[in-house]
């Protein structure tokens, strides 16, 4: 009787020590493997004894193309915290607006050999040769907030952001409406984003397509400032010089521009929100205030706070479930009437 006990207890010993030697003969790498919970558990059979299970976190390399705005310090710190909560590693790599910068942080992430790399590009062209070298290594890709103008759509698994082009439609639709009963000429001075941009392509293609309902519409200014404070300023202030007395309307592509030219606009003397009408993108804390306060007419909202959604994608792709190509975020517009209601809510 104690003689079977004994061997009951002990066949399944020898089977598993048998299993691990063969492991080890075979040569086989340590494996590495999502689980369930899109942890990467890394087994080890070193002896045949000594088993080991051991897990670690899914490593994301996240290339942030700046920190030019409200939106993108709220963008980056959306990742940030996302990837703590949900137990993910971050390498954050701030490229500062140079796409060159966003190669090396690429090609540091496939050294260190993370899981995933997401990438918000700075502009959209010039990214094939830079996610082939990523594909070769393995690694799987998002694209995140801006697209890249890409023709083989196999070298990423999915895009995360908003639908800018949908955004300058909105801009055009308030413009459209509000000045429903005012003739024209409406002389309208546009703000751009970074050339070469998606945001800044988008918008500009979304609300032309509106406004030109309307014959007596026209764009009379249009300059690149960059999505910042200062180049909205500078550029608004050339406008004044150059057109001051005929701009009726200024739309920008983001608040930030649009709080600079608010400043040139009050420095020459006319009132923003009243003489100018002024339309922009985002929805940062500033930007409504503004609104609430009568110095914006309008804003298209743009949601930075995209971190959830990134990774939740991450462990998706790590627990190998397929994604939509293309996820959008959703947002809404914000008026005059409807901006201090929100703004108790506002995190940037
Ligand atoms: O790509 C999103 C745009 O980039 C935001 O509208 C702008 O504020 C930012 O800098």
């Amino acid at each position: 009787m104690h003689g079977r006990r004994t061997a009951m207890w002990v066949w399944p010993l020898m089977i598993f020590l048998l299993l691990a030697c063969n492991k080890k003969e075979a040569g086989l790498p340590p494996e590495r493997t999502p689980d369930a919970s899109g942890q990467t558990v890394v087994v080890t059979a070193e002896e045949p004894s000594s088993v080991t299970v051991s897990r670690r976190p899914i490593t994301l390399g996240f290339s942030q193309l700046g920190s030019e705005s409200d939106w993108r310090n709220a963008n980056s710190e959306s990742v940030k915290e996302a990837a703590a909560e949900a137990g993910i590693e971050l390498l954050f790599e701030n490229a500062e607006q140079s796409q060159e910068k966003q190669f090396e942080a690429i090609r540091s992430f496939v050294e260190k050999k993370v899981d995933v790399i997401a990438i918000a590009p700075v502009i959209e062209t010039g990214w094939e040769p830079i996610l082939r070298e990523v594909k070769q290594a393995g690694i799987p890709v998002i694209m995140v907030d801006r697209e890249m103008k890409i023709s083989d759509q196999s070298l990423y698994v999915t895009f995360i952001g908003s639908d800018f082009y949908e955004e300058g439609r909105k801009a055009g639709k308030f413009l459209r409406d509000y000045m429903r009963d005012e003739p024209g000429p409406i002389r309208i001075a546009e703000l751009k984003g970074t050339e070469g941009s998606s945001p800044t392509i988008e918008r500009a293609k979304g609300f032309r397509d509106i406004i030109r309902e309307r014959e007596d519409f026209e764009i009379i200014l249009s300059e690149h400032a960059n999505f910042t404070v200062e180049g909205g300023r500078q550029v608004m202030e050339q406008f004044l010089r150059e057109r001051g007395g005929e701009i009726r309307v200024l739309f920008a592509h983001n608040d930030d521009m649009a709080l600079g030219a608010v400043e040139a606009i009050k420095e020459y003397g006319l009132r923003p929100g009243k003489d100018i009408i002024i339309i922009s993108v985002d929805g940062s804390r500033r930007a409504l205030e503004k609104l609430a306060a009568g110095e914006f007419n309008f804003v298209v909202e743009c949601n930075p706070l995209i971190g959830p959604q990134i990774m939740q994608a991450v462990q998706e792709i790590m627990e190998g479930r397929s994604l939509p190509k293309r996820i959008v975020s959703s947002e809404t517009v914000f008026t005059q009437a409807t901006a201090a209601q929100e703004l108790p809510n506002r995190r940037y």
